[in-house]
């Protein structure tokens, strides 16, 4: 019979890697409490029309990437629905800070996920189907300061101190402005018309999306187009006075708080909701996909899904690509490959293992000695009481400090035995004593 593996584009995370990634999920949580967000938890599959209309139809992830099934009703009273994995969070977190009334509370919402999503993307390093996003969302009505260019240099410096803290080096804010609807708007019919005569020597899927989606244009990666791209019409020219001042005060913050960013004329993003401010972090070590994280500001998302006004700006970082990044950088730094914690003792239980009664008396004591140890806070592997003393010293070696002897000797007079590995030192210690000794 074949093997059946992980699905391409997914993994198992195994210990010890998992524990780096807990650590850098634990310290966005540490910063983004700092800065008062608060968690949400939104379904990982919805409506597909969530997606259809937030990310926008005619986007690489709603026209292509989308893992979406026709849902059958189970009941009479339901229906049958189309329902689709998520692939990013932002439209959901919108889709329920309507469901919610949010906006009825007046005050600006700062909510922060972490999670999996799914995009049918072709794999390669740094790009799976199921990938991991810790993200942001600031939103909330135009009263409650949702739209100034203060909360945008405020996501933007949270970042900055986020990737800092995770011991990030070297990264790269690039920074843009797509200006307002209309804005966008009318510079696809400016590209459109700059486009139409170089088009025809450009790659092929330049020549579809000059006609298509001509923003799209500005993502080519192809070598012998970049000469053509550079000397196409900028979106800055088509921004209108007021996306102008927004985009100068977002960077006036920056200036003010020493965030360092690069503007990057060709920064449009690939969903459609992007409104004004839109931003990339990019690490050299990565790649191909070398965005660590994206995002910017959706003023009409939340009517777009027919909700009320609601103004906001955010970001998802790749966690994968945060993952990779920390382990490249330690190995540069050749520092010693992540090991596993050892745990504070292993409890080898001596039993005889033909004596089926006396072995179980045994292997019930050891793990009653385990629960009071660990209910003390101590971290312990148990054995087994089959083990000869040589097996129980080999795999207690592995993963504990130390090794603690439970025969029946020690259940008796209650002295037990603990080896430290790393001194080679034996000691007798009495039970109740045990703890405190394990502790030191
Ligand atoms: P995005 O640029 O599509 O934006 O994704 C954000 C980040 O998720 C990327 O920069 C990358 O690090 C990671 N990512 C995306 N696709 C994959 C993949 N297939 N494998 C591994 N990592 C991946 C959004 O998702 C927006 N919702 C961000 C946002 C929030 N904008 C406003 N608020």
């Amino acid at each position: 019979m074949s093997t059946l593996k992980a699905v391409r584009g997914t993994r198992d995370l195994l210990p010890p890697e998992t524990a780096l990634w807990n650590r850098i999920e634990a310290t966005a949580r540490t910063v983004f409490a700092r800065y008062n967000f608060g968690e949400i938890r939104t379904p990982i599959f919805e409506d597909t029309g969530l997606f259809a209309r937030g990310v926008g139809e005619e986007t690489d992830i709603v026209s292509k990437e989308m893992y979406t099934w026709e849902d059958r009703a189970r009941a009479q009273s339901e229906k049958s629905q189309s329902l689709t994995l998520r692939p990013e969070n932002t439209a959901g977190v919108v889709r329920a800070y309507i469901e919610h009334k949010l906006g009825e509370t007046g005050q600006l919402q700062k909510l922060y996920y972490i999670g999996p999503q799914f995009r049918r993307e072709r794999p390669q390093k740094g790009r799976y189907r199921q990938f991991s996003q810790i993200g942001a969302e600031v939103i909330g009505p135009p009263s409650a300061g949702s739209e100034s260019p203060l909360r945008d240099a405020e996501v933007l410096e949270m970042l900055a101190t986020l990737l800092d803290e995770l011991g990030i080096q070297g990264w790269t804010l690039h920074i843009n402005s797509v200006g307002s609807a209309a804005d966008r708007a009318r510079y696809n019919d400016t590209l459109r018309a700059a486009l139409a005569p170089v088009a025809s020597q450009m790659c092929e899927d330049c020549q579809r999306r000059a006609v298509t989606n001509p923003l799209r244009v500005l993502d080519c990666k192809v070598p012998e187009d970049q000469p053509i791209i550079d000397a196409l019409p900028k979106i800055s020219d088509s921004l209108d006075l007021e996306s102008k001042k927004h985009f100068a005060a977002v960077l006036a913050a920056l200036d003010a708080s020493s965030v360092p960013y690069t503007r990057n004329h060709r920064l449009v993003r690939g969903l459609d909701y992007y409104t004004r401010t839109t931003f990339e972090f990019t690490h050299g070590g990565l790649g191909a996909q070398n965005a660590l994280l994206g995002g910017g500001r959706y003023d009409g998302l939340s009517e777009a899904i027919g909700g009320p006004k609601a103004p906001g700006i955010g970001f998802a970082m790749g966690l994968d690509r945060l993952v990779l990044t920390i382990q490249n950088q330690l190995v540069q730094n050749s520092a010693p490959p992540q090991v596993a914690q050892l745990v504070d003792a292993f409890i080898a239980p001596l039993g005889d293992a033909k004596n089926e009664e006396a072995l179980t008396k045994i292997n019930a004591a050891a793990l009653a000695l385990a629960r009071e140890l660990r209910r003390a806070g101590l971290s312990i592997e148990l054995g087994d009481g089959t083990f000869r003393l040589k097996k129980s010293f080999e795999a207690a070696d592995k993963v504990a400090r130390r090794i603690v002897i439970l025969g029946e000797d020690e259940l008796a007079s209650g002295i037990l035995t603990v080896k430290d590995f790393a001194s080679g030192t034996q000691t007798k210690v009495p039970r109740a004593e045990l703890v405190s000794f394990l502790s030191s």
